[in-house]
Parts: structure tokens; sequence; C-alpha cells
């Protein structure tokens, strides 16, 4: 198997925790209609400030924040200092445009960063590069006043490089005021994204280089994340978003270390009628689908307004706590397998410990090519009882069932009823 070459950050971590909570909290949380929404209702900056006016989040609890993401299973987290809105969660020297001016007067990252250490996991910064509040940010085809009639007019008074040193100068303050600091994720680049003869952005304006090597300066191991238009070999690892990749994920042809990041429900940001929220399986398939093409998965958790976490949310963190506290060695310290997987399943691998995870349960065999005499020893994980293994010529010698079955190949046999899990997994000892 081509692994990735090694990256500036330290990723070994990374690579083996596998699991993390991404939070994406702010203004639009008040909206609760996707974190998009001053760009997808072209809200004017006079008009969604009515929610920084209300900003009051009451019932922030980051402890409890903190509690649910351990209990889930993940091991470190990532949220939004600022997003695409422009308002930061700290009480940046920089802007006006921060919680601490909202009724809610805190600053809300100390906490979040003390809470989350404290439960023992990894601390990361979500930082949007695209700003659609501060006044240099030049309009684009990714700004809610791209279809201004003047926005051409108005980008004359914008200065890019003034906006620059804004965002190089924040990500300063995020990267020296809260201690140490795990992943740095940015977002995102369109260089080629031109509309209506407004250019996109890229590395040229964010000043990408510089930007990335400040970073690394300030917070020496940090991973950061490809969104910010550079070469291959600058990032520590690439972000699938959206989509479950099918095998490790490629760039130039090269491996690389990946973090799929996905939504409990349709949206980042807390959106209350939004109602495309994934069942059980489809988390948990998820997780293991991520980690058997050598990835990582992040899930995100949208906080409401108050500053609680939903109902349906915590309904989908508990069946990751619950999957995982039976089957974490499965995922955590796990790659994918040289060998090929079964009809409906995925193999995990740790060493000489093989997981076949069962996506649908089959009557009675399972059929495993190329482990004929390499198993020592087989258990269901949920439960660790024995999962008895025939090397199927010797042990099925009538010829109905030899016919089918490759003298390479090892047959476990299962019960026949599914066991009370999400996904049941057996636990191979190799030889
Ligand atoms: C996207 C979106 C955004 C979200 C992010 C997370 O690029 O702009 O709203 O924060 O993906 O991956």
């Amino acid at each position: 198997m081509r692994l990735p070459t090694p990256t500036p950050g330290d990723i070994e971590w990374f690579v083996h925790d596998r699991f993390g909570m991404f939070i994406h909290w702010g203004l639009y949380s008040l909206a609760a209609r996707h974190e998009w929404v001053k760009y997808n209702e072209t809200i004017p900056d006079d008009v969604y400030q009515k929610y920084f006016e209300q900003f009051n989040p009451d019932l922030y609890d980051p402890q409890a924040w903190a509690r649910a993401c351990r209990k889930a299973g993940m091991k470190y987290v990532v949220l939004t200092t600022k997003h695409h809105e422009g308002f930061c969660l700290w009480d940046s020297k920089l802007t006006d445009y921060k919680i601490t001016n909202t009724p809610y007067g805190k600053d809300a990252l100390r906490p979040y960063v003390d809470a989350f250490r404290a439960e023992g996991l990894k601390i990361g910064f979500y930082h949007s590069l695209i700003d659609w509040h501060h006044p240099d940010f030049p309009i684009d085809g990714q700004h809610p006043l791209r279809d201004h009639p003047d926005a051409l007019k108005m980008n004359e008074t914008r200065n890019m490089a003034r906006y620059a040193d804004y965002l190089h100068g924040q990500v300063r303050e995020l990267l020296t005021e809260f201690g140490k600091i795990d992943v740095l994720w940015f977002d995102f680049s369109y260089p080629d994204f031109v509309h209506r003869g407004l250019p996109g952005k890229g590395r040229n304006e964010w000043q990408s280089e510089k930007l990335l090597k400040m970073a690394r300066e300030l917070q020496p191991g940090i991973i950061v994340n490809n969104r910010l238009n550079l070469p291959m070999g600058n990032a520590d690892f690439y972000t699938p978003e959206q989509y479950q990749p099918r095998a490790w994920v490629q760039v130039d042809g090269q491996p690389v270390f990946w973090e799929a990041c996905q939504t409990f429900s349709g949206s980042w940001g807390y959106y209350r009628d939004e109602d495309t929220w994934k069942s059980p399986e489809q988390l948990v398939q998820m997780l293991i689908n991520t980690v058997s093409c050598g990835g990582n998965l992040i899930m995100n958790v949208g906080p409401t307004a108050r500053g609680t976490v939903d109902a349906r949310a915590e309904q989908a963190l508990s069946v990751y706590g619950e999957w995982l506290r039976l089957h974490g060695r499965s995922i955590y310290g796990c790659a994918p397998s040289e060998f090929q997987p079964p009809q409906d399943c995925r193999y995990t691998q740790s060493g000489n410990r093989l997981y076949l995870h069962l996506f649908n349960w089959p009557f009675k065999f399972v059929y495993l090519d190329g482990l004929a005499n390499k198993i020592a020893y087989a258990q269901l994980l949920h439960d660790g009882s024995q999962v008895f293994v025939k090397s199927a010529l010797r042990d099925y010698n009538y010829e109905a069932v030899a016919q089918f079955i490759p003298s390479d190949t090892a047959v476990l046999e299962l019960p026949v009823r599914k066991p009370d899990v999400v996904v049941p997994v057996v636990e191979i000892i190799l030889k």
C-alpha cells in the first residue's frame, strides 16, 4: 500500500484518533436556516445586524459541549472562530464585530479551549478566509452583494491588501492568545471563480504562503488543512466535503492524509426546519467507510442561538458514543487493510488484528477471500464471543458448498440473528 509522504505538522496523533467534532456557531445560529443565510438571501449588513444585536447564548456551557464530544468518542474538535459572515467569537483587538460587543458580552473562545482541553481533547480553530462584513473585502461571486448593480464600483474603495493584513493579524491573535492549538482549518479558496466580472480569490489574495509560514512558526507542530490554494506538500491534510470517498484520497496521483467533513443533517449552522438527518446506520457506516479508506471523519454540530446542542444532534452523538464504546478498537489506530473485503463489508486493520464490519448481516456464513489458514482466532467485537472459522474445503466437504468456495477462502460461521448493534464487527486475529 502506498502511504502519504510525511507533512510539516504533527499528523500522527490525528491519523491515530480518526474521529473529531466540528462546531459551527455564530450569528447565523439565530436565523436558524443555514450558515450561508446572508448569502442565500442576499441580506445587507444593516438587516443582518439584528442577529448581532440579539446574540445572547445564555445557556452556553462549553464543559457540556466538551463532555458530549468525548462521550461520542470524538478525540478532537474544531470550532468556527469566524465564519464567512465575519463575526468573531473572541475579543479580537482588530474589530468591533465580535461577541464581546453583543448582549452576551463575553469571550466564548477561551472557555471553549479550556473546557475541551480539560476533557483531554485536541483543539482546532476553523477560520474563514472569506469575510462578508469587513469593509475591505472585495465583493466577489461568493459574497452576499455579488449581484448588486454597483458591486464593481463598490470594490474601488475595498482594499484586498488591507483585508489580508486583518486576516493575518487575527490568525496571529488566535495562535498566540489561546495556548497550544493543534489544528487550523482555513475555508476557502476559489481563484478561478469569476462572477459578473468579479474575480475569485486564492493564494495571492490571502497571501497564503506568508500566512501558513506564520502559523507554523507560532504553533510548531500545528496541522493545517488544504484550503489555502497552495501547491501539494504545503497542507497536512485534505478535506473532502459532503461526499464519501470510495478509496484512499489522492492528489496529483499521490495518496494524502485526509479528513472527510460531514453534517448530521444538510447544514453546518443550526437549521431548525431542515429534515435530512442521517440514520444511525449511515452515521456509523460513514465513520467505518472513512477509516477503511485511510481517512479521518469530522462530524459537525451546529449549536442553537442559546448555546445548546439540539436533541437531534445529541441523538446522533449518542449513536456514535454507544457504537464506539464497544467498537473503538476497530477505529482508533486503525488503517485500511490489504485484504479485499466481502460484499457489503469493510475492513480496517491494526497490526495483526483485522476488523470485518458487516453493513448487511448475511445468513450464517461470510466468506473471506485470501484468508484461509491465516486466522488464529475470531470473535464478535461487541461482546467478545467466539466466531467459528472454517477452512472451506476441509470443513465443508460436500460438493454443493465447496464448489463456490475457492481454496484460499476462509468461512466464518455467524449467528443467524444480527447482534443488536448498529454495525456488527468481527475481530479477526491473524496468525
Ligand atoms: C464549506 C462552506 C461552509 C462550511 C465548510 C465546512 O466550504 O462554505 O459553510 O463551513 O464548508 O467544510
